[in-house]
């Protein structure tokens, strides 16, 4: 079998090719265009780890290049697509708009283009606790129709779920929408919260706690997210579009997360309380009984279990 995995160098990619190349029947290609919204380094040294395996190969390019892509993908035969490349995080789009559009619209649309005429079984892609805005706080339930997107990447990711609405009603694959929520663990983004209180508090350096710390967060840890993801390969689909929230269905506050990391570490952090972060959301909690009841996954981590895992990793 081969599986196209697109953002193989990124944290949840390179989790997912990390976890097929295991089965030598299946064959890996893996897209990433090594871009530096976060250190290439990380980047990098997941791709080293990737390389050791024989079934992986890599490709060095950019979603934007409907014209390498093309040339690139043209003679290879895919049975299943995980799309993950992506402009990642909600702050970021304040200071690089442009790379959203790009990567997670064009992206896209190149992506299903330059694929279209393959014998595709089924095309995962990434969407995000993101497009649950603001207005209907106590709904994250797949079914809730999302008009009012909170921010740019909200918008693509939404709109990256209305493309693939389209192309399932005249392509002949299987699309799957993956909302995930807060996936953090080893190898983990940089940009993120999680990442960015333990660097702090190991520096000594202060932390802000935007909204006084009350932000909610549903933080699914990689190993499930990756359990999931392979139990939903194997499965029958129903209707030719579906959507799935993945999360743990439980969220803590940003100032628990500090909290729990400061004890971990057993070093003080240093923070201050600000005023609210407009761009982000107060709150993300999945409703998670669809994707429970479909795979019969339901043992998701203990959130201090796996920030402990998480921290242990990086000794
Ligand atoms: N990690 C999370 O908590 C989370 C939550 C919700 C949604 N998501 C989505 O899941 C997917 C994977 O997220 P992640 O955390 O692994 O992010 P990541 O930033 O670590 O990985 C994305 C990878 O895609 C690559 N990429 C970006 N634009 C590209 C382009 N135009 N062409 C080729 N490669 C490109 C980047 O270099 C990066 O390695 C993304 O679509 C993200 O939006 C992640």
């Amino acid at each position: 079998m081969n599986i196209l995995i697109t953002g193989c160098a990124g944290f949840i990619g390179f989790h997912l090719a990390k976890k097929f190349l295991n089965n030598h029947k299946i064959k890996i290609y893996g897209i990433d265009n090594l871009n530096k919204y976060y250190d290439t380094k990380l980047k990098n040294k997941r791709l080293s780890i990737l390389k050791r395996y024989k079934n992986f190969t890599f490709y060095k390019l950019d979603l934007n290049s409907k014209k390498k892509l093309i040339n690139c993908l043209g003679k290879i035969k895919i049975d299943i697509v995980y799309h993950l490349a992506a402009q990642a995080g909600v702050r970021y789009s304040l200071k690089n708009p442009d790379s959203y559009i790009y990567s997670n619209i064009v992206g896209f649309y190149n992506l299903i283009e330059t694929i279209k005429e393959k014998k595709i079984k089924k095309f995962f892609y990434a969407s995000s606790s993101s497009v649950y805005s603001e207005k209907n706080k106590t709904s994250y339930h797949e079914e809730r129709s999302l008009l009012e997107p909170g921010s740019l990447y909200a918008l693509t990711k939404i709109t990256n779920e209305n493309f693939a609405k389209f192309y399932s009603q005249n392509l002949n694959f299987n699309f799957i929408g993956l909302r995930f929520f807060t996936v953090y663990g080893p190898l983990g983004r940089p940009d993120m919260a999680y990442s960015i209180f333990t660097d702090s508090i190991k520096k000594k350096k202060i932390i802000k706690l935007f909204n006084k710390g009350e932000n909610l967060r549903d933080m699914t840890y990689i190993d499930d997210v990756i359990n999931i993801l392979i139990k939903l390969k194997s499965k029958k689909y129903k209707s030719n579009h579906e959507i799935f929230n993945i999360g743990r269905e439980n969220p803590v506050t940003n100032f628990e997360l500090l909290k729990l990391i400061e004890e971990n570490l057993m070093i003080k952090a240093k923070f201050i309380l600000t005023r609210r972060n407009k761009i982000e959301v107060l709150k993300t909690y999945s409703n998670s009984k669809k994707i429970i009841k479909f795979t019969n996954f339901n043992n998701f981590t203990d959130i201090k279990d796996g920030i402990r895992k998480y921290l242990n990793s990086l000794s």
